[in-house]
């Protein structure tokens, strides 16, 4: 059974924006999208830099350093430079209004993540 995390309020993920949480030592990118909230690992494939501080398109991360775009459902490359997909991780919310909260899969997976729509 999969264990999830509270990873952080979404209050605090602009939307059309990502936010960089730790969830049990994993950095994690929360984005949030007009197509629901999706996580993902917090590091670009091609290089050790943070997706959470690039931007948000539609269902994609840009890495702010080369340009590549990141599916969010997937964590498939969908630009070069980037080859090699970034793990994603399914995201689940709980509460209510302000004090909506978002969790965080521990553990990542390889299959396609339905969003939590709101
Ligand atoms: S470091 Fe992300 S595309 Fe190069």
């Amino acid at each position: 059974m999969t264990e999830f995390v509270v990873a952080c309020r979404l209050a605090d993920v602009p939307l059309n924006g990502a936010a960089h949480v730790d969830v049990n030592g994993t950095p994690i990118a929360v984005a949030h999208t007009a197509e629901g909230v999706f996580a993902i690992r917090d590091v670009c494939s091609h290089a050790d830099v943070r997706l959470s501080e690039g931007e948000v398109d539609g269902c994609a991360i840009e890495c702010w350093l080369h340009g590549s775009q990141f599916d969010l459902r997937t964590g498939s490359p969908m630009t070069l430079p980037a080859i090699v997909a970034v793990p994603v991780y399914e995201v689940r919310l709980s509460g209510e209004g302000d004090d909506t909260f978002v969790e965080v899969a521990t553990t990542p997976t390889d299959l396609t993540v339905q969003p939590q729509t709101l």
